[in-house]
């Protein structure tokens, strides 16, 4: 029998060490090592050269680059907002990770496609680790799910839930969550990296073998990451992560890694009382309520994937308490609000040194582009100098180092998509754009665009 070999395992990045140690060495997280017995590497590769075994193993055979490329076909399972950002349906023999915060809804909106799917004549299998079978059943009644032929049960054990699957062939199987399967073959404790792992790669390639469709759920830890399952991330075809905050009903669904499609996509939903509703048009979404805005508001005219989203961001500047005054952020990157708070001081002598800066993005959404720049930065000056900014007005643009404004993809759809809203000027860099669908107030500089404030006072 091969020795038994004790390893540390980190949990958050799954880096093995040697020694037990208070740091990981690959990510750097604290107390995140775990014991775990390694028998032999899961995936581990035993080379062997007699030439008995080489004749076993059958041939390689090699193909041209030069053949006929066929897209992979598509399993739409009728939440179009799912199917969005898995590229237009998901492709069966895949594997997918569903990633996101317990309670954010993950398992709701698994339920409902499923059930869609089911409806639609997919052959679907929803295996939950962590309810009970009356649980789901009961959570489908009040979504008025019952009748959709979904194959329901609730299983814990890898090895029983491979022999469910190698007799019966499905089109899509549900795994609800990943981090509750044990597999008899590791010993390690349910939800460590080896058996997330373990139970991961088993499941990957029943999908591949069998052409089924796989859907993993995995909670995700507090500072974002997909606990332990990292390792999972890229054994799959595609990571999706349903994000939304706390108090608020809107839920993102954004694709980080698609084998098959686009990352960019996202798919809006919302949580009512019957589960998620789609909301297949969300530029207004983010908007908040008053059509007359305070100081610090500033409406940014997004994109989203393939769809412009309005999105209200807001600022608050207020003298500091404190030797080293807040800066806290909502919804955007810190290390950019940084980066704006230290071009608006360097490049236009904005004096934000002594003071609390606070930017929350309206309604729970997470911007990614730097195309929001220009917005944050106007909102922090309108918060500064206490002014509103013009009404009615749209924001986009990027902001160098230097203080330049710089063009941003689409400015077109951004301008179009703001004037089917009601607004009527557009905060733009300074590109002159001919046949603006809104009047253009350009800027090519920071410098410039402090313009759009009265400073006599100042
Ligand atoms: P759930 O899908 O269990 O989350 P996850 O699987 O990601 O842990 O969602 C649980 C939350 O959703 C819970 O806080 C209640 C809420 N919810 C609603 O608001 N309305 C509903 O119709 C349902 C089914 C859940
Ligand atoms: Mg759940």
């Amino acid at each position: 029998m091969a020795k038994v070999q004790a390893v540390y395992i980190c949990q958050s990045c799954g880096t093995v060490h040697n020694k037990w140690a208070g740091q990981c060495t690959g990510c750097m997280a604290w107390n995140t090592l775990v014991q775990e017995n390694a028998s032999a590497p899961p995936g581990a590769l035993k080379v062997e050269t007699s030439p008995s075994r080489i004749s076993r193993m059958g041939k390689l055979s090699f193909e041209t680059l030069d053949t006929v490329d066929v897209a992979p076909q598509r399993m739409a399972t009728g939440i179009e907002e799912f199917d969005r950002v898995c590229g237009g349906g998901i492709v069966p023999g895949s594997a997918i990770l569903l990633a996101g915060d317990p309670g954010v809804g993950k398992s709701t909106l698994l339920l409902q496609v499923t059930a869609r799917a089911a409806l639609n004549g997919l052959k679907v299998a929803y295996i939950s680790g962590e309810e009970a079978v009356e649980q789901v059943r009961g959570r489908a009644a009040r979504m008025s799910l019952s009748k959709a032929p979904v194959d329901l049960a609730a299983e814990t054990s890898l090895r029983t839930i491979l022999d469910a699957l190698k007799r019966e062939t499905f089109d899509l199987v549900i795994i609800d969550s990943i981090q509750t399967l044990w597999s008899d073959a590791v010993e390690a404790a349910q939800g460590s990296v080896s058996q997330v792992r373990a139970c991961a790669s088993e499941l990957v390639r029943l999908a591949k073998k069998s052409r089924t469709a796989m859907i993993l759920v995995g909670h995700v830890t507090k500072d974002g990451q997909i606990a332990g399952p990292r390792v999972v991330e890229h054994m799959v075809d595609a990571v999706l992560s349903f994000e939304g905050e706390r108090g608020y009903p809107f839920r993102i669904l954004r694709g980080s890694k698609n084998r098959f499609g686009a990352t960019d996509e996202i798919g809006v939903f919302e949580m009512g009382d019957i589960g998620l509703r789609e909301v297949p048009n969300p530029s207004a979404l983010f908007l908040g309520e008053n059509d007359e805005r305070a100081s610090g508001s500033a409406v940014f005219a997004g994109i989203e994937g393939s769809r412009p989203v309005l999105v209200e961001i807001q600022a608050l500047v207020a003298p500091s308490a404190y030797g080293t005054p807040r800066r806290a952020v909502v919804g955007w990157d810190s290390g950019r609000l940084a980066m704006i708070l230290a071009v608006l001081e360097a490049r236009c002598g904005m004096g934000f040194g002594q003071k609390d800066v606070y930017l929350n993005v309206a309604g729970g959404l997470k911007i990614n582009e730097p195309a929001a720049d220009l917005a944050a930065a106007m909102a922090l000056i309108s918060a500064l100098l206490d002014q509103p900014l013009p009404k009615a007005s749209v924001i986009f643009g990027e902001i160098s180092l230097s203080g330049e404004i710089r063009g941003v993809s689409r400015m077109e759809t951004r301008m179009k998509e703001a004037l089917k809203l009601g607004f009527s000027t557009a905060i733009a860099p300074g590109q002159a754009l001919e046949n603006a669908p809104l009047e253009v107030k350009a800027y090519a500089h920071m410098v410039n665009a402090l313009g759009a404030f009265d400073l006599t006072e100042t």
